[in-house]
């Protein structure tokens, strides 16, 4: 069977499947909270307090010895990181004023950009990271004060920033008195190597952060949060003061159980296994019968491959095709804040049946084939 939108093989999506998401331990987090006075109250605006909590301990988690942990009161809790990234760049940066940005990146947060006004410069990003002394230049040639990167995971490549491309990149930052935005979207997705989140190693505000729950949790119940200390802190609270006011106390309730539940761990533990034996199927279905496409490299976390393709590729025709035989793909070019690199393709390995991933990739290398 091929072809309808109903049985199509969906490597496009960019949302885990709802084998992969902590089912019961949700169900019963929302009977909870339905039952607590979450349902009936008004949450303060800054967010539940044991989930304020919660988010600053699992920073405070991997801080290091003599850096001091965010506290409770430098979370915001958001209805989503979305949100977030435009809230921080409306307080953070002035319409018509540079914004920093790892290149390729987060479309969405490219469009975040472009709403609140503000000039996007593409900084580059390989596999260990951006290059620190390229990330000064742009600082010093654009003036610009404010760096958006996705250090752990990122979407859509897959990259981890190396330990020294962490330590350079937070020297370059503190030097221009700038804020690095961290986009900690995949904290939960980690394969083969844990996150090491930056805003561990900074205590100087030099950091913002967000970390969302929507994609780990339920698309369903939107939580995130952003931590971030003085004066930006204050500044991006007010705007969201001024958006989305407060998140839904019955939402933060049950997000909050999920997390402190004993079988959140576990449940992460599983998720990690069955991550890796997706990543691993779809890596190894596109090498046997889509030879014509290069891996990157094989992310160690996250949920996405980020596939190069042959450079007289017509992406258009790519996507068109393959969706003709039943399979769907990410065109690349949306994830590139100026013009693309070259032609990719990103293809998601946490979307449903991923028994029918040698199949899909086998599509794929026929309408590559056809390319050429
Ligand atoms: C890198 C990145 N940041 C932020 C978001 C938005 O997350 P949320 O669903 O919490 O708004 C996404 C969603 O795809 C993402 O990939």
């Amino acid at each position: 069977m091929r072809g309808g939108p109903g049985d199509a093989i969906a490597l496009h999506a960019g949302y885990p499947d709802r084998e992969l998401l902590p089912q019961r331990l949700l169900r019963s987090a929302l009977a909870r909270a339905a039952r607590s006075d979450a349902a009936l109250t008004r949450p303060p605006a800054a967010g539940l307090p044991e989930l304020q909590s919660w988010f600053a301990s699992e920073v405070g988690g991997s801080t290091p010895v003599g850096v001091t942990p965010p506290a409770a009161g430098d979370v915001l809790v958001l209805p989503g990181s979305q949100s977030g990234l435009s809230s921080i760049f409306r307080a953070l940066v002035m319409t018509g004023q540079p914004l920093l940005m790892e290149s390729p990146t987060y479309w969405g947060a490219i469009l975040a950009a472009a709403q609140a006004g503000v000039q996007v410069v593409p900084v580059p990003s390989g596999p260990e990271g951006p290059d620190p002394d390229e990330l000064a230049r742009a600082f010093e040639e654009t003036g610009a004060r404010v760096f958006y990167a996705q250090p752990n995971f990122a979407n859509p490549t897959g990259a981890r920033w190396s330990g020294a491309v962490t330590h350079q990149v937070l020297d370059v930052i503190r030097t221009y008195g700038a804020f690095l935005v961290e986009d900690d979207w995949a904290h939960d997705f980690a394969i083969d190597s844990d996150p090491r989140p930056l805003v561990a190693l900074d205590d100087t505000g030099h950091v913002v952060y967000l970390r969302s729950l929507t994609k780990s949790v339920s698309p369903s119940v939107r939580v995130a949060a952003v931590i971030a200390r003085g004066p930006a802190k204050q500044r991006i609270s007010a705007d969201l003061s001024a958006s989305s006011m407060y998140v839904s106390g019955l939402l933060q309730a049950a997000a909050l159980d999920v997390v402190t539940q004993p079988g959140w761990q576990t449940h992460l533990r599983t998720l990690r296994h069955q991550l890796r034996a997706r990543r691993d199927l779809l890596v190894t279905s596109l090498r046997e019968h889509a030879p014509q496409a290069h891996i990157t490299s094989v992310p160690t976390g996250g949920l996405n491959l980020w596939v190069g393709l042959p450079d007289a590729t017509d992406l258009h025709e790519l996507v068109r095709d393959c969706e003709a035989a039943g399979v769907l793909i990410a065109p690349g070019n949306e994830w590139f804040p100026a013009e693309p690199a070259g032609p990719f393709m990103r293809l998601n390995y946490s979307g449903p049946n991923p028994g029918a991933f040698p199949a899909g990739a086998q599509r794929i290398g026929l309408a590559l084939a056809r390319q050429v």
